[in-house]
C-alpha cells in the first residue's frame, strides 16, 4: 500500500493579476511556458525509507501531480530525484512538463558561490539540469553544519529575542539583513538552472528588506496557510505586488499549537 501524508502535499495558489498595472513577470525569464501548476506534491517528512519515497514520488507523478516540492534541508533529495526520473518514464512526459521547486537551506547564505554551489548539490541529488522555482528557504543563515535546526529569529517586534532552543546554535544575526545579500546572489544564479527564485518564511520587513536593496521581487513566497492560519492581510499584500504565494501545509500542520484540532504528530 502507498501511504501518503496529507501534511506533505503543498498546494499552490496560480500568479494572480496577470492583468493588473504592477503585474510582475518572471524575474528570469523561463526557457519553459509551463507556469506553476496550482496542485505540487511536497516532499517534507518522506524519510521513512529511500525507496518509498522515490516511489512515493513516482507514483504522485504517474496520478498527474505536476509539481514537486523539495529542499535541501529534508535530506531526501536524492530518493526524490529517483522518483522524478521514475515518475516521469512511467507516465510517458518529458522533465519539461513538470514543475520543480527547491530551497536553499540556511547553511549556505551570503556568499554567491556558496549558494551557487547549493543549488550545484540539489540539482546532483535531483538528477536535473535546472529547476523551475528555487527558494530561500528562511530569512536567516546559520554556521555551517546545523542542517536539521529551523534556526529562525523574530525581527519584527522589537526587543529582538532569539526564539529559545535547547541546543542553540550560531546563527548569523537577523538583525542584520545578511538575507538580502543571500537574495543578492540568488537572482544572480545561471538563469539556465533557476528559472524562478523565490523566498518562504518571510516577514513583511523582511520582504520590504529584500526588494530595497535589490529592486527585484520574488517570483513566488511559499508559507504556512490553511484553514487555522489564513493570513489573509499578508495574502492581499502580495496580491498588490504581484508575488504568487505557495501555501504549505495547505490541510494543516502538525505543529502541536493545531493540537486539539488534528492528530498530534510531534
Ligand atoms: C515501505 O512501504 C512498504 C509497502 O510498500 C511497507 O511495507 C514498509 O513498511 C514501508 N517502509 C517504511 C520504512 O515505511
Ligand atoms: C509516449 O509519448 C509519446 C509522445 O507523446 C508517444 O508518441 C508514445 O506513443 C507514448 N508511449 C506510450 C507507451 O504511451
Amino acid at each position: 500500500m502507498r501511504v501518503f501524508s496529507i501534511f506533505s502535499i503543498a498546494l499552490a495558489a496560480t500568479p494572480v493579476l496577470s492583468s493588473s498595472p504592477g503585474s510582475q513577470q518572471p524575474i528570469l525569464a523561463p526557457a519553459s511556458t509551463l507556469s506553476q501548476p496550482s496542485i505540487g506534491f511536497g516532499t517534507w517528512r518522506l524519510t521513512n525509507s529511500q525507496d518509498n519515497t522515490t516511489e512515493s514520488v513516482s507514483f504522485a507523478i504517474q496520478t498527474g501531480y505536476r509539481q514537486i516540492d523539495c529542499a535541501a534541508v529534508y535530506g531526501n533529495e536524492k530518493a526524490v530525484g529517483k522518483g522524478i526520473a521514475d515518475g516521469l518514464k512511467k507516465a510517458n512526459i518529458t522533465r519539461e512538463q513538470i514543475w520543480v521547486t527547491s530551497k536553499l537551506w540556511n547553511d549556505h547564505h551570503e556568499d554567491p558561490a556558496l549558494v551557487e554551489e547549493a543549488l550545484k548539490q540539489t540539482l546532483e541529488d535531483l538528477g536535473l539540469d535546472y529547476l523551475d522555482l528555487y527558494l530561500m528557504h528562511w530569512p536567516v543563515g546559520s554556521e555551517g553544519g546545523a542542517k536539521n535546526h529551523l534556526d529562525y529569529v523574530e525581527v519584527d517586534s522589537p526587543p529582538l529575542k532569539p526564539i529559545p532552543f535547547e541546543n542553540p546554535i550560531p546563527c548569523i544575526d537577523s538583525h542584520t539583513d545578511e538575507f538580502s545579500q543571500t537574495w543578492r546572489s540568488m537572482i544572480a544564479l545561471p538563469q539556465e538552472k533557476v528559472l524562478h527564485v523565490g523566498i518562504s518564511n518571510f516577514s513583511p520587513h523582511q520582504l520590504r528588506k529584500i526588494i530595497g536593496a535589490t529592486g527585484v521581487k520574488p517570483f513566488a513566497h511559499q508559507m504556512e496557510v490553511h484553514p487555522y492560519l489564513q493570513q489573509t492581510a499578508w495574502l492581499a499584500t502580495h496580491q498588490a505586488l504581484g508575488i504568487a504565494v505557495t501555501a504549505y501545509s495547505p490541510l494543516g500542520n502538525a505543529n502541536p499549537i493545531y493540537g486539539d484540532k488534528g492528530p498530534r504528530r510531534c
